[in-house]
C-alpha cells in the first residue's frame, strides 16, 4: 500500500529535502506550506524528479487552517492533533515525526521564545506518543544542531559563512563533525522515525548535530 506523508514546511529546506526522501522512498507526499509560489514551485520540482508530490497552502499556526485541508503548535499541536483524529477515526495508524531542535534543551541569550517553543515540542512529542501509543501511532521527534537551509540566512547574513562560525563551531570543534548538516541529512533521520525500522522507538528526540550537543 502507498504511504501517504504529510510534510509541513514543505516548501524550503528541511521539510522539501524529507518530502524528497519519502517520495524517492516510495510515498505519496502532501507538501504543506503557508508560502503558495514557493510551495508550488517545490512540489513542480519534486514532480520532475518522479516523486508523487502535490502542494496544499496553509498556515499550521491557524487552527482553522490545518482543519480546512482535512489533515490531518500552534504549529506541531494543531498538526498531530488533527493528523492523529484522522488517523483514528479512519483505523489507519501512522506516525507522527515533530521536528524540534537542539535549542529545545538549552539557554540562548535573544531566543527564549524559539528555545521555550522547541522545549514544548519535545514534551508535545513525549506526552503524544504516550496518549497515542495504543491506537498504533508513534510519535517521535528529531532535534537538528545547525543545517544549511535558508534560515539560516538573518538579515541578509548567512551565519553558517560568518568568521565566528567558523572559528568556534568549525576550527574550534565545537561541533565534533566540524560543518553544518546538509538539508538531506536530518531528512534521512526522519525517513528513519518514519518507517519500520523504527518500529520501537516511542516518544523520542533524537539530536541530528554532528556532536553539537555533546559539546554544548
Ligand atoms: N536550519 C536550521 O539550522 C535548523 C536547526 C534546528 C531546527 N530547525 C527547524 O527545522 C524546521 C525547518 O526549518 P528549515 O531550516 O528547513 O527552514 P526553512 O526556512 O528553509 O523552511 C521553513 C519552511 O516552513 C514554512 N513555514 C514557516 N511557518 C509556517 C507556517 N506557520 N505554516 C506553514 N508553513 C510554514 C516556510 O514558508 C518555509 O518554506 C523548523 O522547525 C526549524 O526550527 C532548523
Amino acid at each position: 500500500m502507498t504511504r501517504t506523508a504529510l510534510v509541513t514546511g514543505g516548501a524550503s529546506g528541511i521539510g522539501l529535502a524529507t518530502a524528497r526522501r519519502l517520495g524517492v522512498d516510495g510515498a505519496r507526499v502532501v507538501l504543506v506550506d503557508r508560502r503558495p509560489v514557493a510551495g508550488v514551485a517545490a512540489a513542480r520540482l519534486l514532480v520532475s524528479e518522479g516523486v508523487d508530490a502535490t502542494f496544499i497552502e496553509g498556515d499550521v499556526a491557524s487552527e482553522s487552517s490545518v482543519r480546512s485541508f482535512d489533515v490531518i503548535a500552534f504549529g506541531a499541536y494543531f498538526c498531530a492533533r488533527e493528523v492523529a483524529r484522522a488517523m483514528v477515526a479512519a483505523s489507519a495508524p501512522g506516525v507522527i515525526v515533530n521536528v524540534s531542535s537542539i535549542n529545545s534543551t538549552r539557554g540562548l541569550v535573544s531566543s527564549s521564545s524559539y528555545n521555550a517553543a522547541k522545549g514544548a515540542v519535545d514534551q508535545l512529542t513525549r506526552c503524544l506518543a504516550l496518549e497515542l501509543a495504543d491506537h498504533g501511532i508513534r510519535v517521535n521527534a528529531v532535534a537538528p544542531g545547525f543545517v544549511d537551509t535558508p534560515m539560516s540566512v538573518v538579515d541578509g547574513v548567512d551565519e553558517l559563512q560568518t568568521p565566528a562560525f567558523r572559528s568556534v563551531y568549525v576550527e574550534g570543534g565545537r561541533i565534533p563533525l566540524r560543518r553544518a548538516a546538509q538539508p538531506a541529512e536530518i531528512a534521512s533521520v526522519i525517513a528513519f522515525l518514519a518507517g519500520p525500522d523504527a518500529s520501537y522507538l516511542c516518544g523520542a528526540v533524537l539530536p541530528v548535530d554532528g556532536g553539537l550537543s555533546v559539546t554544548f
